[in-house]
């Protein structure tokens, strides 16, 4: 079977078909794949049936992989490029992150070197009444940058966003009841707030992206921080806009890749914790596309 592309026909998001990801893609295939990425942001690959070791191999091939040492208890025995997320307890612990990504953010635009892709493998998907629960939601950074005001554009050019990791921890305890505990004076530390240009140059498309998201922006950095909390809280209202915005439903077997320059995401918490989600996931970094000194 030939690699079958199909557009949602939404603001992002496209289906792969014909491509068992198990196995080394062709570097035609790889091509493909990375051309779907920059038109669609999001693309789904479904019944696909992969361990561990064979969800890293294939993320590899997107780019270098990211070992989230915060939540080691987390990672897949034997392979620590896989991180676990799920709810499900087992004698009593955690088996996973059972909270992850839900809000509106970008995978490690609070890093030095930022994301270019995550890739997740839905292994468990809640269901309630026949629909599936747990959707993940995304919104199109290269229309919320061609749409921005020119007046927007003039004043942000050339300017950074302050990026820190507390911003979305905090939020996680404070606003949706999170048990995670307070990050210690060391973790704080260890993931120093970062800046990086507000817009970006897409590395798949070449067009410019509004690169800021209401998990981890703290701070316009050029700005009084009156017109820098006026402008934060305008980008934010801006880049939810309804046009934007794409929801990807689950089935299990779903391996979902998305890149993380033009979207910025939310995982939909519509499920109670009797009703399972086991998803595996691998983070793939963008230092094939930019140097730290870029950023
Ligand atoms: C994430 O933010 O990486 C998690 C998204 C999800 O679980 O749907």
């Amino acid at each position: 079977m030939t690699l079958k592309v199909t557009a949602s026909g939404e603001a992002l998001g496209a289906t792969i078909e014909g491509l068992n990801l198990a196995r080394p893609l062709q570097p035609a295939e790889l091509d493909s794949v990375l051309k779907a990425l920059g038109k669609h942001g999001v693309v789904r690959f479904p019944r696909q049936e992969l361990t561990g070791r064979e969800l890293r191999d294939f993320s590899r091939q997107l780019g270098d992989l990211e070992i989230n040492v915060a939540s080691h208890a987390y990672q897949e025995p034997g392979v620590p490029e896989v991180m676990i997320l799920s709810n499900i307890v087992e004698n009593g612990k955690p088996i996973g992150l059972a909270d992850a990504g839900q809000g509106w953010h970008t995978d490690m635009s609070y890093s030095r070197m930022i994301a270019f892709a995550n890739v997740l493998y839905g292994i468990k998907i809640p269901r309630r009444n026949g629909e599936t629960l747990g959707a993940t939601q995304f919104s199109n950074m290269q229309a919320a940058y061609a749409e921005l005001p020119a007046d927007v554009k003039k004043t942000l050019e050339g300017k950074s966003v302050l990026h820190d990791f507390n911003k979305f921890w905090e939020m996680m305890r404070r606003e949706k009841g999170s048990k995670r505990p307070a990050l210690t004076e060391a973790q704080r530390k260890a993931k120093p707030p970062v800046s990086h240009p507000v817009f970006l140059r897409h590395p798949l498309t070449g067009k410019r992206v509004l690169y800021a998201n209401p998990g981890y922006a703290m701070r316009i950095n050029e700005l009084p921080e009156k017109e820098s909390d006026e402008m934060l809280e305008f980008l934010f209202e801006h880049q939810l806009k309804p046009a934007y915005v794409y929801t990807s439903r689950w089935e299990e077997g779903d391996v979902l890749v998305w890149e993380d320059i033009g979207t910025i995401h939310n995982a939909v918490a519509d499920y109670g914790p009797d009703e399972h989600r086991f998803v595996k996931r691998c983070q793939v970094m963008a230092n094939r596309y930019f140097r730290e000194d870029e950023l």
